[in-house]
């Protein structure tokens, strides 16, 4: 049995975490942390969680575990980071700290010092389906951010192909509420939500930003620069990303499709659609799938691709990365 900590338990991917974590054969949960509800119960606050007591982050036993997991807020994540791996435990971190490889970066875009910059050029970014190599090794999982989780799966097999490509990318993506957390915001209060549908932080300002470019220039270092038009949708959870790619030429649907299929023809979990259907949250919700369809309209390809923001885009994808580091089969837990 592997023994699992998971602090932020209380949070939304950290009780997601504890959910697929409860059915997983091959686990124990050692312990389970909240930085402002220690000493309570976690069916105290979502009642259809195990009885499980949370205890405070700096108490947590790290000698009684194998891995960890951390749902906390950018930051606090990397402290724990260090105290994890120093105590020789593994790390997958859900939160921004460690996805992307330049300092400067990610101090610009989240606005403060990082409190581990040694850790950066070790940790591996966990999309699982292009990490698979060097997750067995890895001590430190930097895993995706939701939505550049449904962006680089659905633009990976057309931009690792080398095309040309003549204007620039373009997603447009829409999360469910989830995406911003349990601590409740103005913004995502249930009357602002309710019956709306509005547009938040496009133009170079959302954090996910640099993550998506990172990633893109990993496979295609002459692709066009990418515009981010991210929305929020009055739904709990999912998140649908569509995608604009101007090719050079005259595209062949077939051809582009081909790419797809040979990338992804062995992938659990990706879900791709027969030609004429279009990804929905409903392909995807309180799965670990990301659905991805194709469509050619003249020389852009238009990619749809959901995914449920807490699982794949966080919880589900952080336990498909521990079966593969643990070399277990990948799909434990999460079928
Ligand atoms: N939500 C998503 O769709 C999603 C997707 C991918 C990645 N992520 C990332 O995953 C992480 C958790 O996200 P979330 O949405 O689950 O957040 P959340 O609902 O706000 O939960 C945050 C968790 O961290 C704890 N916490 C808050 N501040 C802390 C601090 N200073 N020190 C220690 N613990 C602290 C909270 O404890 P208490 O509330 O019990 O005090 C709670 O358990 C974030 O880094 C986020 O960016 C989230």
């Amino acid at each position: 049995m592997i023994k699992i900590g998971i602090f932020g338990a209380t949070g939304y991917a950290g009780y997601e975490l504890v959910k697929i974590l409860e059915r997983h054969k091959s686990v124990k949960l050692a312990f389970v942390t909240s930085q402002s509800l220690a000493g309570q119960w976690l069916d105290e606050l979502y009642p259809q969680a195990p009885h499980l007591l949370l205890i405070a982050g700096e108490t947590a036993p790290l000698n009684e575990v194998d891995v960890v997991f951390l749902a906390l807020p950018h930051a606090a994540a990397a402290q724990t980071a260090v105290a994890a791996l120093n105590a020789g435990v593994r790390v997958i971190d859900l939160s921004a700290d460690f996805r992307l490889k330049d300092v400067e970066t990610y101090e610009k875009w989240y606005g403060v010092t990082h409190p581990a910059p040694e850790l950066l050029e070790t940790a591996v970014y966990g999309l699982t389906e292009f990490a698979r190599s060097q997750l067995p090794d890895a001590q430190l999982v930097a895993n995706p951010g939701c939505y550049p989780t449904s962006v680089l799966l659905a633009l990976q097999p057309v931009l690792a192909a080398g095309l040309p490509l003549v204007g620039p990318l373009i997603a447009d993506s829409k999360s469910g509420v989830s995406g911003a957390g349990r601590a409740p915001k103005q913004n995502t209060h249930f009357v602002t939500v309710a019956d709306n549908f509005a547009p938040y932080k496009i133009g170079r300002t959302h954090r996910h930003l640099p993550e998506m470019e990172q990633g893109i220039a990993a496979w295609n270092a002459a692709a066009p620069p990418l515009i981010f038009s991210p929305h929020l949708l009055p739904v709990p959870r999912g998140i649908l990303s569509t995608i604009y790619v101007p090719l050079a030429g005259s595209p062949d649907e077939a051809e582009l499709r081909g790419l797809y299929e040979k990338t992804y023809a062995n992938e659990p979990f990706i879900h791709l659609l027969p030609a004429g259907q279009l990804a929905s949250l409903a392909h995807v919700i309180h799965s670990n799938r990301c659905a991805i369809a194709l469509t050619l309209a003249g020389n852009t390809l238009i990619l749809t691709a959901a995914i449920d923001n807490l699982v794949k885009g966080a919880a589900g994808q952080a336990v498909q990365n521990m079966n593969v580091m643990m070399q277990l089969d990948e799909e434990m837990g999460l079928v």
